[in-house]
């Protein structure tokens, strides 16, 4: 079986560290969020992943030229945004044939079992099976009306009243390959959720598939560092500790913490919990970086303190800084010493900061 992975979007939420990086490659516990989607699919038996490309498609493709997989990756290029539908247009001569495909949204991390799902599409043969996730708080998600058959009668956007276990659209479907003949075959984006499947809904062909196990949506900071939390806090799940790694007998790593390739981790420094920190890192003495995740090549110099915040690729942050919650740095920023960038601070990618900030705010 074929699936087509959405991965062109331009991630406004995730800025400033999608300016210089497509969401699908965003490290989660030290590997490329679109490596964990491959693999499930991998695991799943599809052979052939086509990836629908847009923004920095470039960074992908080169990603992927050196990197082994087991199933053929081919990539489908855009030359303008086309929104989730457009892309499965634009795929259409890589996944014409008899099949129905997976089509999934590469920002969702999860080990849904899609065999599963694909025996149910079989079961009764239409042109989607939509899988869908039951969550605790519906009201940031649009909800699903399932009937007893399974059918999905109608989607509501941020319903008013109550939001608790609802059934939301979890970004997977298997498409029959009907679907070319649905989404026009215009140049501009067209919306799945919103312009295609409401019509399927109406006409009553538009199937639900109710998933289990881990789902994570990667829109914005939080979800992002909740994503690499909750791989670090799986059952089972010890310290990960990448090759080469240094770390002084008197540094203290607070589990569960994952530590990269080629890191030094030096006297006093304190790491963890819910910790990960990138390859080539190195952390100082008596830094103390806690809930945090931190891309790879960044230096922390001695004495600094990090509380649930992410730091981009190649930072540097001087000595005796403090940055607290909810702070996203940039990739290649410089954070000058003694500097306090105290809460949800958003630093652009390459900009030097000396002085202390105070309030929530995006520097430039
Ligand atoms: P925001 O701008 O922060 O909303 O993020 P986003 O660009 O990722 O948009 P959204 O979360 O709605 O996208 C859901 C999935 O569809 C993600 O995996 C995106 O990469 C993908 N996507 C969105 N727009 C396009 C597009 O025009 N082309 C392709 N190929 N994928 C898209």
């Amino acid at each position: 079986m074929k699936a087509l992975i959405l991965a062109g979007g331009f991630a406004t939420r995730l800025r400033p560290l999608s300016c210089t990086r497509p969401k699908q490659l965003f490290p989660i516990v030290n590997k490329p969020l679109l490596d964990w989607v491959i693999e499930n699919l991998e695991r799943n038996g599809v052979k052939e992943i086509v990836v629908a490309v847009n923004y920095m498609a470039d960074a992908l493709r080169n990603y992927y030229e050196k990197k082994q997989t087991k199933a053929t990756i081919i990539f489908s290029l855009e030359n303008r945004p086309l929104g989730t539908a457009g892309p499965i247009k634009n795929a259409e001569p890589n996944l014409k044939g008899k099949e129905p495909f997976f089509v999934i949204n590469g920002d969702i991390l999860s080990n849904m079992n899609l065999r599963k799902m694909k025996n149910a599409h079989d079961r009764i043969p239409g042109p989607a099976t939509i899988a869908l996730r039951r969550v605790d708080d519906a009201s940031r998600f649009g909800v699903v009306d399932l009937d007893e058959e399974k059918y999905i009668r109608r989607f509501v956007e941020k319903p008013k009243g109550e939001n608790r276990n609802r059934l939301i659209n979890a970004g997977a479907y298997i498409l029959s390959q009907e679907i070319f003949d649905l989404i026009p075959e215009e140049n501009r984006k067209i919306s799945i959720e919103r312009e295609i499947f409401p019509i399927l809904a109406k006409e009553g062909k538009l199937r639900g598939y109710i998933t289990e196990g881990l789902w994570m949506d990667i829109g914005t900071h939080p979800d992002y560092l909740q994503a690499n939390f909750a791989l670090l806090k799986m059952p089972g799940k010890k310290n990960s500790i990448g090759r080469n790694v240094k770390i002084s007998p008197n540094a203290k790593i607070v589990e569960p913490v994952a530590i990269g390739d080629e890191v030094v981790v030096n006297e006093g420094a304190k790491i963890g919990p819910l910790t990960v920190v990138g390859d080539n890192s190195e952390i100082d003495e008596g830094c103390s970086i806690e809930r945090s995740v931190l891309f790879p090549r960044c230096l922390i110099e001695s004495s600094t303190s990090i509380k649930e915040a992410i730091i981009g690729e190649g930072t540097v942050i001087g000595r005796r800084v403090k940055i607290g919650e909810q702070s996203v740095i940039g990739d290649h920023c410089e954070i000058l010493d003694d500097v306090i960038l105290n809460k949800n601070v958003k630093v652009c990618p390459s900009k030097e900061v000396g002085e202390n900030v105070l309030e929530s705010c995006h520097i430039m």
